[in-house]
């Protein structure tokens, strides 16, 4: 035997009985998209290395260490798409659309980031992105949490995701923070762990999430962002508040609460999960209104978030969700035999399915005993089996088992058997 091949470490594949989960909480996902009017956007997986650089930010860690690069045969730099938003807003700048007026969007699919990988990390994961482009202003805000808060509710979830929210505040106010928070670093800078010595003079803001012992007592003292945010933005941020107190929707102010991506602008949040371990977030996202502008758009607003779908899977798993039982099932048993009976089998079944395409219908082709067919019938968790014997072959009759009553009936017509699938309860 040659050797096998593993599968790329942090991207693992997932198996049927995940796809499962996954298909439900996708088809819940899709049902909110319709029910609240955002429209899907597919974008390619990989993009120009500078989209990235330009809007997730330079100095970040996203760009800095864990982006997927390649160079196509012309030695352009190309990166697998560490997330979403860049490439949602490129293309919606390039469709022009964003002149029509505001556009409420969706995406779904994989993104690639080289970290380490360990519990919630991947190196591929996926992400289910809402990005509203042109509204400003608190009730955008408020909508885009409320269609996570009804995510959740929708899930079974409400109780194990909770919302933190911060001001970042406009750029000016953020250049003035920014600059008082190095200045009084800078005094303690022996204190600091390395990492946050290094973003003192990269990317100051983000050392306010260190989880740092030595660096946390510092920031314990440092000055508050909530202190340097203009009176619009202060007004901007109670509104929210207010609307979302309306909505029913609790929250906690979190001072600590930066994001580790640069392009958003005042209002941040993250949806987090205790039962989730270290990778608690499941959910992130803020306002953007600089980006469109920066990536060659006009000025225009924008507020969006992304949603970790592995780890909205993993909570659904932890807490013994229930998913939703899937529709009836129907499974075709040719116990005269597969030479004699299969391809009556396989006619069979393509008639119920034109008859009831919600129905799934699927045919036994492995043979064998009598007895191992309807074993398998059952442990496939089918409603019915429909059994084409030797007798049936011969009169046309159709056999139908209910396997959950356990009781048989025979049927002259096929809409006689339609008829009682139908009824069945
Ligand atoms: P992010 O915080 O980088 O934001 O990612 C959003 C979510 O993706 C995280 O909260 C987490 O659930 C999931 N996630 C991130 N990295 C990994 C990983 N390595 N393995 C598993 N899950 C992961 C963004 O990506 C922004 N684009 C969000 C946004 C949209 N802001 C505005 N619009």
């Amino acid at each position: 035997m040659s050797e096998s091949i593993q599968a790329i470490r942090g991207m693992p594949d997932l198996l049927p009985v995940e796809a499962l989960r996954w298909q439900h909480i996708e088809s819940v996902i899709a049902q909110l998209m319709h029910a609240y009017g955002y429209e899907e956007v597919r974008t390619p997986i990989i993009e120009r290395t500078h989209l990235f650089a330009r809007s997730v930010g330079e100095h970040t860690d996203i760009v800095e260490k864990e982006m997927y690069l390649l160079e196509d045969r012309k030695g352009d730099s190309l990166a697998l798409r560490p997330e979403g938003t860049a490439s949602v807003v490129r293309a919606a700048i390039a469709s022009g659309l964003l002149r029509q007026g505001p556009q409420k969007w969706i995406y779904q699919g994989p993104m690639f980031r080289y970290e380490r990988p360990q519990k919630g990390r991947q190196r591929q994961f996926h992400q289910f992105g809402l990005e509203c482009f042109g509204l400003n202003g608190p009730l955008i805000e408020a909508e885009c949490l409320q269609f996570c808060h009804d995510l959740w509710a929708r899930l079974g979830l409400a109780s194990a995701i909770t919302l933190d929210i911060n001001h970042l505040g406009n750029a000016t106010s953020r250049e003035a923070y920014t600059a008082a928070l190095v200045e009084y670093l800078s005094e303690h800078i022996s204190m600091l762990d390395a990492d946050s010595q290094r973003r003192l003079t990269h990317n100051p803001l983000r050392i306010l999430d260190s989880k740092h012992a030595g660096t946390r007592s510092v920031l314990d003292h440092a000055p508050k962002l909530e202190n340097f945010l203009c009176e619009a933005d202060q007004l901007a941020f109670q509104a929210l508040q207010a609307t979302l107190d309306q909505l029913g929707i609790a929250y906690t102010i979190n001072p600590r609460l930066v994001r580790g991506l640069d392009y958003y602008t005042g209002l941040v949040f993250e949806w987090v999960s205790d039962a989730l371990g270290a990778q608690s977030a499941v959910c992130a996202g803020g306002r953007y209104d600089g980006l469109v502008e920066q990536l060659g758009g006009d000025q225009i607003p924008a507020v969006g978030f992304a949603i970790g779908l592995e780890r909205l899977v993993e909570i659904t798993r932890l807490l013994e969700i229930d998913l939703a039982k899937p529709d009836q099932a129907i499974i075709i048993l040719p116990i005269a035999g597969i030479d004699e009976a299969g391809t009556e089998a396989l006619k069979q079944a393509q008639r119920i399915r034109d008859a009831l395409p919600q129905l799934q219908v699927s045919v036994d082709l492995q043979g064998g005993k009598v007895t191992s067919q309807f074993k398998r019938a059952s442990k496939a968790q089918a409603r019915f089996a429909l059994v084409l014997g030797e007798e049936e072959l011969r009169t046309g009759k159709l056999t139908l088992k209910d396997l959950v009553k356990n009781d048989q009936s025979q049927y002259e017509t096929f809409e006689q058997l339609i008829g009682a699938i139908t009824h069945a309860s």
